[in-house]
């Protein structure tokens, strides 16, 4: 019997302990020539034939990443920036850094992913120069933020990639910035073959230690506009006009520097990078195992009134796997199930619960928990399930058959 098995365990092997290794040897931990590296074989892995050619800027995570691309966008007091309500906090938290204001939009029905048409009807009002949503009752000029929509924030969630046709035609036609939070989305590819991350002005990825490829902390914006990887590649050093590693190798003055504005402490170190460029030699193996996770899990697990199977596609990073349950046909609900798997040692998560609910965000645009219906219905319904590329099949059984047993109880 397989003892416990946890949500999600990074896959590390040998070649990543000699990585790692090799730069605590080499004399030089910080930021440098592995860095260098790994945003180059990063942009390599994304580059298409048919675009202009990427930037990849290696930073010290996605909410870090997420920052300095809204930064360099200029977004900043005034300025609304859209992002759904079913997203981790790191995707709307930059927005406030900045001092702009968030309009959460809800997601499309039966989908994880923000709805573009409730993402268009948020831009028009605000571009009317009214708050972002209707009046609740019918009456009045409706609540939440005023102001300039400047930019939008697709999250690729779970590594499905968004419709990003839609969300850039709408983002053209009100002149918005589209910022891809690929956090989850290492490798996706959107029907049209090219990566997730890669179709807006700038896209953001995430080496959390749970992420499909992992630093432990870490991140990667990538952009093929010349103005914006100049900005941000200043900004994640203090605004400095040199970078530490520049200044030891081009061949003058090291000592010498320019503060050129009051820049962040967002690098990423050489230990950290040289890891990533391992894992990223990995990341379509690892992609192989997770799809076969995933498949052993479609075909192990009804879809019926009792469950929904996650939605998928062909170039889906499998990052997730976000069965829902369906308590208003059938079963005691989600909270008792996800009880059920932890008892019987299976790991498991909820992504994600909604911002419009977090105390913070509730307060501050004056939100209730019934604006965003269908982020609340995927929040009431979803558990994630382990889905990690170095499980064992005996664990994959193992998890199916404590779903299906708890599925067979009475009740459900
Ligand atoms: C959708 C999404 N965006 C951004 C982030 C932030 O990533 P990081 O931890 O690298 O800052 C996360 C982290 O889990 C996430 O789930």
């Amino acid at each position: 019997m397989e003892t416990d098995i946890p949500f999600a365990r990074p896959f590390m092997g040998r070649e990543e302990e000699e990585a790692a290794l090799r730069v605590l040897r080499s004399g030089w931990l910080t930021t440098g020539k592995e860095a260098l590296a790994f945003e180059k074989e990063f942009a390599g892995f994304l580059a298409s034939p048919r675009r202009p050619p990427l930037t990849a800027l290696a930073v010290n995570s996605a909410t870090s990443g997420l920052h300095l691309a809204l930064e360099a966008c200029g977004i900043g007091p005034g300025d609304v920036v859209l992002v759904p309500s079913y997203t981790f906090t790191a995707t709307a938290e930059v927005v406030r850094y900045l001092g702009a204001d968030i309009a959460f939009v809800d997601t499309a029905p039966g989908s994880f992913h923000i709805d573009p048409a409730a993402l268009e009807r948020t831009l028009e009002r605000l571009e009317q120069g009214l708050p972002a949503y209707p009046p609740r009752t019918g009456t009045g000029v409706g609540f939440g933020p005023l102001g300039k929509p400047r930019a939008v924030i697709p999250v690729h969630y779970g590594g499905l990639p968004c419709n990003m046709d839609a969300i850039m035609a709408a983002a053209r036609r009100y002149g918005i910035r589209v910022i891809e939070d690929a956090a989850h989305a290492f490798p996706s590819r959107l029907s049209s073959g090219e990566w997730a991350g890669t179709i807006g002005d700038a896209g953001v990825f995430s080496f959390y230690a749970t992420k499909t490829l992992s630093t432990g902390e870490g991140g990667m914006v990538v952009t093929r506009d010349g103005e914006l990887s100049r900005r941000i590649a200043v900004m994640r050093s203090h605004g400095i006009d040199r970078p530490g590693w520049n200044r030891y190798t081009d061949g003058k003055a090291s000592w010498h520097y320019e503060v050129t504005a009051p820049g962040f402490k967002y690098n990423l170190p050489d230990i950290l990078a040289a890891i990533g460029r391992v894992q990223l030699t990995r990341a379509l193996a690892l992609l192989k195992r997770r799809e076969e996770i995933a498949a052993r899990y479609d075909a192990a697990f009804p879809d019926d009134k009792r469950l929904r199977l996650p939605p998928s596609g062909p170039g889906d990073a499998r990052h997730l796997y976000p069965l829902r349950l369906r308590p208003e046909t059938s079963g005691p609900g989600r909270d008792l199930f996800i009880r059920a798997l932890q008892d019987r040692g299976i790991g498991v998560s909820v992504h994600f619960i909604p911002l419009h609910i977090m105390p913070y965000y509730k307060e501050r645009y004056d939100l209730e928990t019934e604006d965003f219906p269908e982020s609340m219905r995927n929040f009431e319904q979803v558990v994630s399930l382990p889905i990690w590329p170095g499980m064992k099949d005996a664990q994959v059984d193992r998890v199916i058959e404590t779903v299906n047993a708890v599925l067979g109880e009475p009740g459900y």
